[in-house]
């Protein structure tokens, strides 16, 4: 038994543990890749009927929709899911809540991304942990937001998946840098009552280095 359960959604695949868990209550959030068979035929995706969530890329969510616009493809969505939430890159994302006729952008924020690799996964952990936290969908785009642009600023999948200790650095500096636009700033406000002094002041971290992929010469 989970509270959440995050599916790999793949045309033509279902996964039996999917209506499985939903049946016992466990939340399930959907992602999905690039459709290797060119149909991108939503009807191949049955187990979308169980999911809460679904969180494709602009690309995917225009094929899947047939649309040209990535938050048009998110109203679409709706029709296949409750929550639908299309990520933008480096553009931020777009949510739409059927349930509440609730939608929302945020706008990503801007780092030095060295390898986007695991950003949409990172993402959808961000977002999974804030809805969990029951908080209201814009901090919980702005946090799965803030997650995924932390680890595209480093090597490497999950291991640059950042813990409470990168966000409480994070949001110190911010907040100690001249000039910041203080509207974008109170975008990130829910995170004052989650993070204690203490997380930001271990600093540097170590940190596990991915050696899949890197050679140095002898
Ligand atoms: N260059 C970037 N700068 C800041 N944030 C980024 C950047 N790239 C991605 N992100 C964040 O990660 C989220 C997911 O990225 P993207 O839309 O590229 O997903 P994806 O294509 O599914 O990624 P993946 O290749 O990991 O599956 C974005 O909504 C954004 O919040
Ligand atoms: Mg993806």
């Amino acid at each position: 038994r989970a509270r959440a359960a995050v599916a790999s959604l793949v045309p033509g695949a279902p996964a039996p543990w999917v209506a499985q868990v939903a049946a016992h209550g466990t939340r399930i959030f959907a992602d999905v890749g690039w459709d290797d068979t060119g149909a991108w035929d939503l009807a191949a995706l049955p187990d979308l009927a169980h999911c809460e969530a679904f969180l494709p890329n602009a690309e995917e969510a225009m094929r899947y929709t047939g649309t040209t616009c990535p938050r048009a493809a998110a109203h679409a969505l709706t029709a296949f899911v409750p929550l639908a939430v299309v990520t933008l890159g480096a553009e931020g994302a777009y949510a739409v809540d059927r349930r509440t006729g609730e939608t929302a952008e945020v706008p990503a924020i801007e780092v030095e991304a060295l390898d986007p690799t695991g950003a949409g996964d990172v993402f959808v952990a961000g977002f999974v942990a804030g809805t969990l936290a029951g908080w209201r969908l814009a901090d919980r785009l702005a946090f799965a937001g803030l997650t995924a642009a932390l680890s595209v600023q480093e090597f490497g999948g999950s291991l640059s998946a950042p813990g409470w200790s990168e966000i409480a650095t994070w949001w110190r500096k911010v907040r100690s840098l001249d000039g910041q636009d203080p509207a974008a700033l109170e975008r990130y406000a829910f995170l004052a009552g989650l993070l204690p002094e203490e997380c930001a002041r271990r600093w540097p971290l170590r940190r596990a280095v991915p050696t899949i992929g890197f050679r140095r010469p002898a």
